[in-house]
């Protein structure tokens, strides 16, 4: 994988770059649709391309792990030969997903101990066969194995969660090194920077996982609670202290001026499950700021669903008739929802880049923060 800066901007940490992969390139800044079991929720994969313009996907090593199964990813050949995604792919990790969704885990030195939310069985993480798993996967970037604490814990227990997260990576690493990859291709491992909302901890993670000299470096522990001008003050502190010449992605941000601000603190990569989670519940992002959809006021505005902006297919349809389908309980309105949202949250960052290389970043973004913040 490389990583080729194409421009920094004066005027903030922003920066446009190109990453190449064996599964082609992706245009920095870029937003990472979420597909979790290996499908992004109500959109598929030739509109993921087509209308999205989606450059790469995530997916998730829990999930996919416990369904279909590492062995009928295997015999496919990989995930992008099992769903058809031939651009890149990347997988996280699961130590997140294993924090946030088991209701019973345990944390120990050699990894964590918990039960799928699928039938309770009881499963063993560890830093070894996290990678295994990601190996028979097949991302082109794959992500350490990592402990998430929660926000507000107590100093003691970040310092030891990020310590532990650090040997835990340097197992990781050792792991890769002694196995190959599996389909012919290259893949690139990620390091998470933790430490919570401590800046001497923040600090030290971000120096520690720098001096791994990874292909790209991720800034996790974010985004899960604190307020936003910590979650903007850490993302700072961890871009300062990670390489300049690596992308640097921010796990798990965030809404559309997360993003900016973000990509205006030196942030590369972001995804985040709010484009489609959130629009499936009828919340839209668009150019001209938030709309509930579900609202009565909508029930006889005839205008597309956002002026001035072409996504190819909601633009087809008003903002009464996707109201009307949100209603009437449709499966479309979701879709439909879904393109708008993930289609504008592409055209976002991907006019954040034409303005880095432009040059006029700065005031582009300040006036779009205001602008998309609105409620319509
Ligand atoms: N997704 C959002 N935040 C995190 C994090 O801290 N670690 C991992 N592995 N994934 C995340």
């Amino acid at each position: 994988m490389q990583f080729h800066l194409q421009k920094n901007d004066n005027q903030t940490k922003a920066r446009a770059g190109k990453i190449t992969t064996d599964h082609g390139e992706i245009l920095t800044p870029i937003f990472m649709p979420v597909g979790t079991v290996g499908s992004v929720k109500a959109v598929n994969q030739q509109q993921l391309k087509s209308i999205v313009k989606a450059q790469i996907i995530l997916g998730n090593t829990y999930h996919l792990y416990l369904r279909p199964g590492i062995e009928i990813l295997e015999q496919a050949g990989g995930l992008h030969r099992f769903n058809g995604w031939d651009r890149p792919i990347l997988t996280d990790s699961g130590g997140y997903q294993v924090f946030s969704l088991a209701g019973t885990r345990k944390i120990k030195e050699e990894g964590v101990i918990f039960q799928s939310h699928i039938d309770g069985s009881r499963h063993l993480f560890s830093p070894e066969n996290v990678m295994d798993t990601q190996r028979s996967i097949g991302a082109d970037i794959i992500m350490a194995f990592d402990e998430c604490p929660p926000a507000g814990c107590e100093y003691i227990y970040a310092k030891k969660s990020m310590q532990l997260t650090h040997r835990w990576l340097d197992r990781c690493i050792q792991q890769l090194a002694e196995t190959e990859d599996k389909y012919g291709y290259t893949q690139n491992l990620f390091p998470i920077v933790q430490g919570s909302t401590f800046k001497d901890l923040r600090t030290e993670s971000a120096q520690y996982i720098a001096s791994k000299d990874a292909a790209g470096n991720a800034i996790g522990g974010l985004s899960v609670g604190e307020p936003e001008d910590k979650m903007y003050e850490f993302t700072e502190l961890c871009c300062d202290n990670l390489p300049t010449d690596k992308p640097r992605y921010l796990m798990g941000v965030g809404t559309p001026w997360n993003i900016l601000e973000g990509i205006a603190l030196g942030v590369d990569m972001f995804d985040c499950v709010m484009p489609t989670r959130n629009g499936r519940n009828g919340m839209l992002f668009t150019t001209q700021g938030v709309i509930n959809i579900r609202n009565k006021k909508w029930a006889t505005d005839f205008s597309s669903i956002d002026e001035g902006f072409d996504c190819e297919t909601s633009n087809f349809y008003s903002k009464a008739y996707l109201r009307h389908l949100f209603i009437s309980g449709e499966l479309l309105g979701g879709q439909l929802a879904s393109l708008q949202n993930l289609s504008f949250y592409l055209w976002l960052v991907e006019n954040a880049r034409k303005h880095i290389i432009a040059g006029d970043f700065k005031s582009w973004k300040e006036a779009m923060v205001v602008k998309l913040k609105q409620r319509l």
